[in-house]
């Protein structure tokens, strides 16, 4: 079934086997841009931009999933099941639940705790723990090791809520130990293990739950670079 409805590529192989996600498409357009040699752009569809170049000789796509599990679980799905997209690599923000993180810090999310119903579909008999790919996990901290830059890996929570009508509820998360908030990677994480391919979020804090600062844009864009020197490298 190609296309599919959310991406207008009638062809497989334009689409690379391994994708960096980051929410907003505009952010994937400044990636190709910025990073990737003899880019094409393959989608337009709802805005959703996205294109394939390479890095380093290698080739990769990069595609904006909009923000939401309903939005990256339809964009994984379709990449995964009628593009054979293999490594899906979330490059994304988050608001630190942790004292300890500050703004720009990188955070891997080794698994991604939900208060989404994105699971039920699956009708198990318990509860799943989504979880990265090892494979992708232990290459992006052998590649950030190598290139002396700070992560932090751990449990990452993927909130269905942003404006959450009990401000206090990610103190919970916390309690757990959970480092980080997001909104995508638990159901980006369920449709990789579900398909048996590879799953990874990169996220670098936009603000902080516990002291309440945020990013300024120019600040942003130099951790965000430091993000992307990693997930590029995972091509
Ligand atoms: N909440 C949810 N998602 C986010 C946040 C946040 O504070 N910051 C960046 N993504």
């Amino acid at each position: 079934m190609i296309p599919t409805p959310h991406i207008q590529v009638d062809k497989k192989g334009i689409i690379a086997e391994t994708v960096l996600l980051p929410g907003d498409p505009l952010r994937a357009k400044f990636i190709a841009e910025t990073f990737l040699k003899d880019v094409i752009q393959f989608n337009s569809v709802r805005n959703a931009f996205g294109y394939t170049g390479t890095y380093n000789g290698k080739k990769i796509s990069v595609m904006g999933t909009g923000m939401g599990m309903p939005s990256i679980g339809i964009y994984s799905y379709e990449l995964i099941h009628f593009y054979d997209v293999k490594n899906l690599i979330r490059v994304g923000s988050c608001g630190a639940l942790q004292e300890n993180l500050k703004l720009y810090d990188i955070i891997i999310g080794m698994a991604a705790s939900t208060n989404s119903n994105f699971q039920s579909q699956y009708d198990l008999p318990g509860y799943l723990a989504p979880t990265a790919s090892w494979k992708l996990l232990k290459k992006a901290v052998d590649i950030a090791e190598k290139k002396k830059t700070e992560i932090h890996v751990g449990n990452i929570f993927s909130s269905d809520i942003f404006y959450d009508d009990n401000p206090d509820s990610w103190k919970k998360w916390a309690k757990m130990g959970v480092l980080a908030v997001e909104m995508e990677a638990a159901a980006l994480y369920m449709n990789a293990a579900r398909a048996n391919v590879n799953a990874l979020c990169i996220l670098t804090v936009s603000d902080s739950l516990v002291t309440h600062e945020v990013t300024t844009s120019e600040e942003r864009q130099k951790s965000f670079t430091k993000m992307m020197e990693i997930a590029l490298e995972l091509a």
